[in-house]
């Protein structure tokens, strides 16, 4: 006697209904790069797709977003001018501000995420400010600051604040910093398990953010590690954040399913530049089935447990859902 599996493989109606996990376009947040100017639309070489968009252009791409029933974007900045501490993310009519200032007029529908840190707005491309002795990251500085950016952002309207830099302490201080300032009602998404990786290197090109000397390491986790991962993202959910993520997805799907199990947040995924460069790269050369490849790889980063799929690959996955 063995069991007939394929009994419920037959017939496509009775797979959809024993199928366990399923995507949709409200799983995801599409992110999007913002830089200042009047009609730009640069096409980032490695990810072909994405661009580097001035305010006006971004306007015009919430539109399309909105006809592809996307309704949730994360921002980054590129700004005019870099210094050291990033002065222009700490202004009101920085770059950042007057973008979110102006979707959040023109789409109100729109939720804005904003990703919180520092590396596009300083010259050495560090996410904070700088400890030149030993070519690190100052933790408690970098805190000061990130409070002083939050409340721009809040200010300018966002909807949900993303802090990606990793430094300690980082989700109570913007908590406290944004409940006294009356925003206690807005939403933290935590970068909580961000690895030091390989895989960022597309989006340092769009973003205009690699280091100019050493690496993240000192302040990026050990893609090696499990249990620290593990503590990252609790921490930060005992700290007060309304939302836990890892970053990158792809080589890390072990620690989704983990904290998974071991949170009951929300947990969102980073599909990075990287992992979208790749499949990019082998669908361009016809190596694999492009579109069958990226849901099968959406499907995975669900079944591991993740609620939301943040992705540069949503505008495809929205077309693909609606033709099935
Ligand atoms: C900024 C930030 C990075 C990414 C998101 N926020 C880059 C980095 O840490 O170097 C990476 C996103 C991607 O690769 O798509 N700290
Ligand atoms: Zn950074």
């Amino acid at each position: 006697m063995f069991q007939r599996f394929r009994r419920t493989r037959l017939k496509g109606q009775l797979r959809s209904l024993v199928r366990e996990t399923t995507l949709a376009k409200d799983d995801f947040i599409y992110p999007l790069f913002v830089r200042s100017g009047e009609g730009i639309k640069t096409e980032v070489s490695s990810m072909p797709g994405v661009f580097q968009m001035s305010v006006d252009e971004i306007l015009k791409e919430c539109v399309e977003l909105k006809k592809l029933g996307l309704y949730s974007i994360i921002l980054f900045g590129i700004p005019e001018v870099k210094d050291s501490i990033g002065s222009d993310s700490l202004c009101e009519h920085g770059i950042i501000a007057t973008a979110i200032r102006a979707i959040k007029k023109e789409h109100p529908e729109m939720f804005v995420v904003t990703d919180l840190c520092f590396c596009e707005y300083t010259d050495h491309g560090h996410c904070g400010i700088i400890d030149e002795v030993n070519e690190t990251v100052i933790n408690d500085a970098t805190l000061e600051i990130s409070a002083e950016q939050a409340i721009i952002h809040a200010k300018a309207g966002a909807d949900m604040i993303a802090p990606s830099g990793m430094m300690d302490g980082i989700i109570v201080t913007l908590r406290e910093a944004l409940d006294i300032a009356g925003y206690e009602n807005l939403p933290i998404m935590a970068y909580s398990t961000k690895f030091a990786s390989g895989y960022y290197g597309p989006f340092r090109d769009v973003a205009e953010s690699t280091p100019s000397f050493g690496d993240r390491s000192s302040y990026q986790m050990d893609p090696a590690n499990r249990r620290e991962a593990i503590n990252e993202s609790i921490a930060d959910e005992m700290q007060g954040a309304d939302i836990l993520m890892v970053k990158p997805a792809l080589a890390y799907l072990d620690i989704v399913r983990e904290i998974r199990d071991n949170t009951s947040l929300p947990l969102a995924v980073y599909n990075v530049s990287g992992e979208y460069a790749m499949l990019k790269a082998a669908g361009e050369r016809e190596l694999i089935d492009y579109d069958r490849v990226v849901m099968e790889t959406m499907i995975g980063f669900k079944r591991a447990g993740a609620d939301i799929i943040i992705s540069y690959h949503a505008k495809e996955v929205a077309k693909m859902l609606e033709i099935v």
